[in-house]
């Protein structure tokens, strides 16, 4: 018999972490859970521990001792924080590595993994933004993989492989449209931070859920997938699909489409992923029953409405730094939102003139942080995304009327 494949959950408590552990319930002979981390959330990793014996575990900074109170097995070992995820990723024993944390934090973790040249499920979408550029060298150089599972990315990848790469004329995402997409514009400047927390399709942690409100999640996906599949930016493309069901479409030169159609479930492309080694996996998710569908809409975004898609392309443009710089002022500005600091619209203005700001910078290279015009290294992308955050508390400190 085919011995369990080894793996790390990086980011186990959170929304895609917790759909992992249902599958993991479903084929407890199949998956063998070697670590799992979490930031705060003390008890749910203690309970996971408890239940699925890993070897290792990490909790942020300064909550070990904590942690190892609510353990019933006192053997096992715990790390903290960012050099912690990267201890997790180095562990010889994992054969395959998800990281699911939300934010920056795990970057440092997947170079490392990358570097191992072990397959990785990632959710996290943050740190391809970040780096792309430089992880795409690692996977030409170590030979690791990358299976996404933001479900958007996974059904291009499961598109993609049926084809000659080519063959490809346009590599098309999907987007519900978020809680807003019927909400008249004039509307959004009242919308509140719980209102915006709802997403009529996906059960997702704040930041995301945020970003799928503001569109500024499809923008992100967007960068996500050139530097995943490596397609020029004009063969990437978003459209509104309200009933979730058709995740991505990679359309052919010669006319024919692919798409990859599931319930939006992410145990979906989290079942794909664990799948691929060769292991017969039950997600658990009901079949679809397409007579049951009704009907299936595809609409063009309205960018007037959600000029968030817009900036996709615009740092997409400029390249090396620009989208981490991007990433770290939209990160700021879900923060501001989610403590009532700013306003919904606001974050659509700041986006709009921190992408200015940054289109300056390229075209005056002499007045430019090199890290933000030439991306080298993983401190230069870190540096970067830092330099958008600093820009939006800078502001806020300065406290101009900018609006
Ligand atoms: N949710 C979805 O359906 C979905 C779909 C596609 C892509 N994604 C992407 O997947 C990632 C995770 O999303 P999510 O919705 O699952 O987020 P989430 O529910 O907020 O969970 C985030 C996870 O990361 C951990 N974490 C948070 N801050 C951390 C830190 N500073 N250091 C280490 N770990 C930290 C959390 O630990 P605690 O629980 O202890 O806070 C939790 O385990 C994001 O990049 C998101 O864009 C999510």
């Amino acid at each position: 018999m085919k011995p369990p494949i080894k793996i790390a959950i990086l980011g186990a408590t959170g929304s895609v972490g917790s759909s992992l552990i249902k599958i993991i319930d479903q084929n407890p002979n199949l998956i063998d859970v070697q670590s799992l981390s979490a930031n705060k959330n003390l008890d749910l990793l203690a309970s996971l521990a408890n239940r699925l014996k890993p070897k290792k575990l990490c909790v942020a900074a300064g909550m070990a001792e904590r942690l190892l109170a609510k353990l019933t097995d006192k053997t096992i070992i715990i790390y903290e924080g960012e050099p912690g995820l990267v201890e997790l990723a180095n562990d010889k024993q994992v054969d395959l590595l998800f990281l699911l944390v939300a934010g920056v934090h795990g970057i440092k973790a997947l170079f490392a993994a990358l570097k191992r040249g072990i397959r990785v499920g990632l959710s996290n979408k943050e740190s391809v933004i970040l780096g792309g550029k430089l992880i795409n060298q690692l996977l030409a150089t170590y030979r690791g993989q990358i299976i996404p599972i933001d479900s958007e990315h996974n059904a291009l990848y499961q598109c993609l492989s049926a084809r000659r790469l080519s063959d490809v004329n346009r590599l098309i995402l999907t987007a519900s449209g978020g809680p807003f997409l019927n909400y008249p514009r004039n509307s959004f400047p009242k919308i509140t931070p719980r209102q915006a927390l709802k997403h009529p399709m996906w059960e997702m942690g704040s930041k995301i859920s945020i970003d799928s409100a503001t569109m500024m999640n499809k923008c992100l996906e967007i960068i996500e997938a050139h530097y995943l599949f490596k397609f020029p930016v004009a063969q990437i493309s978003a459209i509104v699909h309200p009933q979730s069901v058709v995740h991505g479409i990679v359309e052919f030169k010669e006319g024919s489409s692919l798409a990859l159609m599931g319930q939006p479930d992410m145990r979906l492309p989290l079942s794909h992923c664990l799948g691929i080694g060769g292991d017969d996996i039950n997600s658990g998710v009901p079949f679809m029953d397409l007579t049951k569908l009704g009907r299936l809409e595809f609409f063009e975004i309205d960018t007037k409405k959600f000029p968030t898609i817009n900036l996709a392309y615009e740092v997409l443009t400029l390249g090396e730094g620009a989208p981490a710089y991007l990433n770290g002022v939209n990160q700021e500005l879900v923060e501001e939102f989610l403590q009532d600091k700013i306003s919904f619209t606001d974050i659509f203005k700041i986006l709009q003139i921190s992408v200015e700001r940054v289109k300056y910078f390229f075209h005056n290279l002499s007045k430019a942080p090199q890290f933000l015009v030439n991306q080298q290294t993983l401190d230069d992308a870190l540096a970067a995304n830092f330099y958008g955050q600093e820009f939006v508390s800078k502001l806020f400190k300065s406290k101009k009327t900018i609006f």
